[in-house]
């Protein structure tokens, strides 16, 4: 069974021989290819839209994985009791929606070793809501598949964990830049583009509010240039 580069990604970080459940199973190709490839023990794969799961039903079946998984319909991890598995894939959603997942089952995901988490929008606020709730971002990971750069995040509880950090390591998380990820120049160098382009748009404009913008704007692009600058060093 061959995953796309996104989807593989995923799976690659879920530990040897561990229980997962996968939220938003839809077509279930994780929880089918980790079981298949003899990695994890067991899946429970949940949907909240009958659809969806109806898919993965079939793949399980296809696949001959019916004494492994668990099939389950319902919102998030709502589906789940507390430490019944011990890793949680959120895939594919956008990063709110993610963090009220996370938020309407506080107990479950806390009890877990690690949640992996892709979000489709909005990251910069799934890690916002992880931090602020004691969730420690464990690692950071990007991968590219037809054209568009998908992000990945590793977390897990920790009471202990303190992290307040500056708002531009939400959207660009200090980890890929320490580590020099190529994917994440790509990012940046989009952001100050973006930036450019909206500073040449508003041009010769005028009022409190425009100069304001303008000096946002150019006090971003300012640290996103810092940002490259720290990755080519
Ligand atoms: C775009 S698919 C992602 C499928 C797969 N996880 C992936 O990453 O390729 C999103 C899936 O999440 C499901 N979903 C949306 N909201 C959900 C929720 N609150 N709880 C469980 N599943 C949900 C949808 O029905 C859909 O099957």
């Amino acid at each position: 069974m061959k995953l796309t580069k996104r989807l593989e990604k995923i799976a690659s970080l879920v530990s040897d021989n561990v229980k997962v459940a996968d939220i938003g199973t839809d077509h279930g190709y994780i929880p089918v290819y980790l079981l298949k490839e003899d990695k994890i023990k067991s899946a429970i794969l949940a949907d909240i839209n009958k659809g969806p799961l109806n898919n993965a039903r079939e793949e399980i079946k296809k696949m001959g994985l019916e004494n492994l998984t668990d099939l389950r319909l319902g919102s998030g991890v709502s589906v789940l009791k507390t430490n019944e598995v011990d890793e949680i894939i959120i895939a594919g959603m956008g990063g709110v929606l993610i963090s009220e997942i996370i938020e309407d089952g506080l107990d479950v995901c806390k009890s877990c070793d690690k949640l992996i988490l892709q979000p489709m929008q909005a990251p910069e606020e799934l890690r916002k809501y992880l931090l602020n709730n004691n969730f420690e971002i464990i690692d950071e990971h990007m991968v590219n598949e037809d054209f568009r750069i998908y992000e990945i995040i590793e977390a897990r509880y920790n009471p202990k964990f303190k992290n307040n950090p500056e708002e531009i390591y939400l959207e660009l998380p200090k980890q890929l830049i320490d580590r020099k990820e190529p994917l994440m120049k790509i990012i940046i160098l989009k952001k100050i583009k973006e930036c450019n382009s909206i500073l040449e748009k508003i041009g010769n404009s005028n009022g409190k509010s425009v100069e304001e913008r303008i000096s946002y704007l150019n006090s971003r692009k300012n640290k996103l240039e810092t940002l490259i600058r720290e990755m080519e060093e």
